[in-house]
């Protein structure tokens, strides 16, 4: 039986040695120390032994035991160890890394250019006004000496949503409502929606425009056209050419429609100007005395001009979009180029 014992350990102590991971290590302690393990076989065969080799065995016994439970507490340590090391090592930080930079949402294009409009015009003192979208058509047309019978109200597609409200057809309406409220002078831009009934390549059912407004004793047809020149050298560069032709809108005369040199050609003529060498941008005129009557403001005293300009076009333009469309689907990987 002592041979048995001393084997048991030399055996044990051997295997220890070569024990991978926890679970190996469980499994000699079941072979050792299990209910049927070869220690307890050992241990349990003890009653059997006479009065003087009981504590002579009973010794080596225990002393086999302590070693080889010592041992197995030493593999553990070492394995435990040799886990946690393995867990930092794949959990490391290298903190030498470049840091991952987080996405940064960018402007719309629409906003971009909504931007750049505003802060063209503050620059030349004008201040920024806003309105409802939902309109009263009295804004809408009728302060616009445009009444109900006027064929203008046919070439707006209009959203008529409830009896006498609409969804503006232009921007033009704040015109009227910052004019009943204030006096001459007047110096506005109007940033907005705008809704019409169209759909295609170049129009959507909602659209952006800037409407401005200079209102003050005096003002003068040419200096629509000084303000006008100025916003398009500044928006689309200093070579480029301004051409104002007649137009016609009930709440300006004279009205003009202004083209500016296409910028994709230059003026030489290209698919984007329909090979005309010229892009229509702005609707502008001296304010009506109508629309001067409507607010009370004296047409022999006063004198304006206004104009208006779709947004869209001019995003288009300047970032070189052919559908509108696209504009307002929010499809990322259109809108991630912006
Ligand atoms: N409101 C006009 C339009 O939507 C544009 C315009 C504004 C024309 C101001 C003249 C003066 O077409």
């Amino acid at each position: 039986m002592q041979a048995e014992l001393e084997q048991i350990e030399t055996e044990a102590l051997t295997e220890l040695k070569v024990v991978n991971d926890l679970r190996e290590l469980e499994s000699l302690r079941i072979k050792y120390f299990g209910r049927k393990g070869q220690l307890t076989t050992v241990m349990r065969g003890m009653r059997k032994l006479s009065k003087e080799e009981r504590p002579i065995v009973g010794k080596l016994a225990n002393e086999v035991r302590t070693n080889i439970t010592a041992a197995f507490d030493r593999v553990t340590e070492t394995l435990n160890q040799r886990a946690r090391e393995q867990q930092l090592a794949a959990e490391a930080v290298d903190i030498t890394l470049p840091g991952r930079r987080p996405r940064i949402g960018k402007k719309h294009p629409i906003t971009q250019t909504f931007d750049r409009i505003q802060e063209i015009f503050r620059g030349m003192g004008f201040q920024v006004a806003e309105g409802p979208e939902i309109e009263h058509e009295y804004y809408n047309f009728d302060a616009l000496n445009t009444p109900a019978e006027h064929p203008a109200r046919d070439l707006h597609d209009t959203f008529y949503i409830a009896n006498e409200l609409v969804l503006r057809t232009h921007t033009s309406p704040v015109q009227v409502r910052v004019m009943e409220k204030q006096k001459p002078p007047v110096r506005i831009i109007v940033p907005g929606k705008v809704y019409r009934l169209d759909y295609d390549i170049s129009h959507t059912p909602m659209f952006h425009q800037v409407e401005g407004l200079l209102v003050d004793h005096q003002v003068t047809f040419s200096e629509l056209k000084g303000v006008l020149y100025s916003f398009a050298r500044q928006m689309f560069g200093e070579m480029t050419r301004v051409r104002f032709r007649p137009g016609f809108f009930p709440f300006t005369e004279p009205s003009a429609e202004i083209d500016i040199s296409c910028t994709v050609c230059g003026g030489k003529g290209c698919r984007t100007c329909s090979r005309t060498g010229w892009l229509e941008i702005l609707g502008a005129g001296s304010v009506h005395p109508n629309v001067f009557r409507y607010v009370n403001y004296d047409p022999e005293q006063i004198t304006g001009f206004a104009f208006g300009m779709g947004v869209d076009r001019i995003a288009m333009l300047r970032f070189g979009i052919t559908d509108l469309r696209l504009i307002f689907e929010n499809d990322m990987r259109f809108a991630q180029q912006f």
